[in-house]
């Protein structure tokens, strides 16, 4: 079984486990970390979104002034993924442009 980068530091201690799901999946994070941390300390991955662009980016100052870590959790997009703090349940996708769905604008009644 493969291990975490947060495992394989000794000595290091997690708060109590909670679940939460990423890009659909399952995974288990711990309270106390912010999503970011849960987010590369589960697999590693550095990137946490992509500009509108496609351009990759992930945490950069991990303090909340340089909006490079936004996600999407509980379907509100932008949420920067350092200063937010996982609870168990929340959902949390990498956010793709600007994270918002795209949806298909209303049909305008004919004005007369
Ligand atoms: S890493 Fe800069 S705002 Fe989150």
């Amino acid at each position: 079984m493969r291990r975490s980068r947060l495992e394989k530091l000794k000595g290091l201690a997690r708060g109590p486990a909670v679940e939460i799901v990423v890009d659909g999946r399952r995974r288990t994070a711990y309270t106390g970390e912010s999503v970011a941390a849960a987010l590369m300390a589960d697999d590693d991955e550095l990137e946490l979104r992509t500009t509108t662009g496609g351009e990759p980016r992930g945490l950069f100052c991990g303090m909340g002034v340089c909006f490079d870590c936004l996600v999407v959790v509980d379907d509100v997009p932008s949420t920067r993924a350092c200063v937010t703090w996982v609870r168990h349940g929340m959902i949390v996708d990498r956010q793709r442009g600007t994270g918002f769905a795209y949806t298909e604008p209303e049909a305008q009644p004919e004005s007369h």
